[in-house]
């Protein structure tokens, strides 16, 4: 079992702040997702957790007892790295064992705990290779491997299908959650794929610049991002978000007027591509085509409103020319209001 508890975490080199006043506890076997740009804070955050990296400030405790002085090693925490960091004169069966052998395991289960974790990956037919004789993605997967076969209380993985194809991440993807799942292991995965911390997260942690922005079920963060930042961050394509003003109870831009639940003033509107419809007649947005993509599964029409480009998903047999005007129904009820100068979220 482990709880871990993050008190006010923070983390400074001289006076740049890499993670302000990081403050959460991650239930025992939840799967959480650190999410957030390039140089958000996710990696040192893990760092911390794994005791790689020292703690400016605030407290890390696991299962109630503070760990801010205890060695990586002390830690029984396996870290899956952003650059997966394996020993090029090993072949990957060796990889693989390295953990046990250092941890004094008992060397009559080595042949089988490494098997079974090469498995889960489907390595099995790469055992005897060097790293250098293997791509990207299995390079990855002899990683995580290695992270499987210590059977840890705490798994941190650092973007660990960065360097998978489409196809293989998917797969990965699906087997990690199982695998957590099975293991019953506590998981903190660092990604900036929203869809990747959508598909596994029991809780999502979205990041900006060191500093968290919301905490939340996928559906929570999706469903009601608490500001512009995580509305844009996440969904694919992200929330669509216009700049304008309320005056009289209407939200109004160039081509925009939608009713709406709020005082007057200035107000960002958002709204996501896939809730808004083509209006039969006046719409609460008329404005011509800018960009058609045919998804597939839909067509996406986009539209230039207030300066930013607003995506609407529609029927899959749509199609019109660039420059024809269309008409989006956009019912209050479906806008999320931001405030135009914080971005936070108004109302519920
Ligand atoms: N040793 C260091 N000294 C000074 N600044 C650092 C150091 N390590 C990281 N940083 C800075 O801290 C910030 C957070 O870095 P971090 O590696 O945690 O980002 P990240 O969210 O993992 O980004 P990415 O998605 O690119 O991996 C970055 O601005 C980075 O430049
Ligand atoms: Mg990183």
């Amino acid at each position: 079992m482990a709880e871990i508890q993050l008190r006010n975490v923070g983390k400074r080199w001289g006076s740049f702040v890499g993670v302000h006043n990081f403050d959460l506890t991650i239930a025992d076997r939840e799967f959480l997702v650190l999410l957030g740009p390039s140089g958000c804070g996710k990696t040192t955050t893990m760092r911390m957790i794994a005791g790689l990296e020292d703690v400016t400030e605030g407290e890390i405790l696991v299962d109630g007892k503070v760990v801010n002085d205890l060695e990586p090693k002390d830690r029984d925490v396996a870290m899956v790295f952003q650059s997966y960091a394996l020993y090029p004169n090993m072949n990957v069966y060796e990889n693989i064992r390295f953990p046990l052998k250092v941890r004094g395991i008992d060397a009559s289960t080595h042949d089988d705990k490494v098997r079974r974790a090469s498995a889960m990956v489907e390595l099995d037919d790469f055992l005897h290779r060097k790293p250098a004789e293997l791509s990207g993605g299995q390079r990855q997967r002899v990683a995580l491997a290695r992270a499987i076969v210590r059977e840890p209380n705490v798994f941190l993985m650092d973007e660990p299908l960065s360097n998978l194809d489409a196809k293989l991440r998917v797969s990965t993807r699906a087997q990690i959650k199982n695998l957590s799942h099975e293991l019953a292991v506590t998981t903190i995965y660092v990604t900036h794929d929203q869809i990747e911390a959508m598909t596994l997260a029991d809780r999502v942690v979205v990041m900006k610049q060191g500093v968290v922005q919301q905490v939340g079920s996928p559906t929570e963060i999706y469903d009601r991002p608490a500001n512009t930042f995580v509305a844009s961050f996440i969904g694919s394509p992200a929330m669509n978000l216009m700049d304008g003003k309320v005056l009289d109870g209407v939200f109004r831009a160039e081509h925009v007027e939608i009713p709406v639940d709020a005082l007057d003033g200035p107000m960002t509107l958002g709204f996501r591509a896939e809730d808004a419809s083509l209006a039969e007649g006046k719409g609460q947005i008329t404005a011509p085509i800018y960009t058609l993509e045919l998804l597939g599964d839909a067509t996406m029409i986009s539209v230039r409103v207030g300066g930013a480009l607003v995506s609407v998903k529609a029927d899959k047999a749509f199609r019109a020319e660039i420059g024809e005007p269309v008409s989006f129904s956009v019912p209050t009820e479906i806008c999320h209001l931001f405030e135009a100068e914080s971005g936070a979220r108004i109302g519920g």
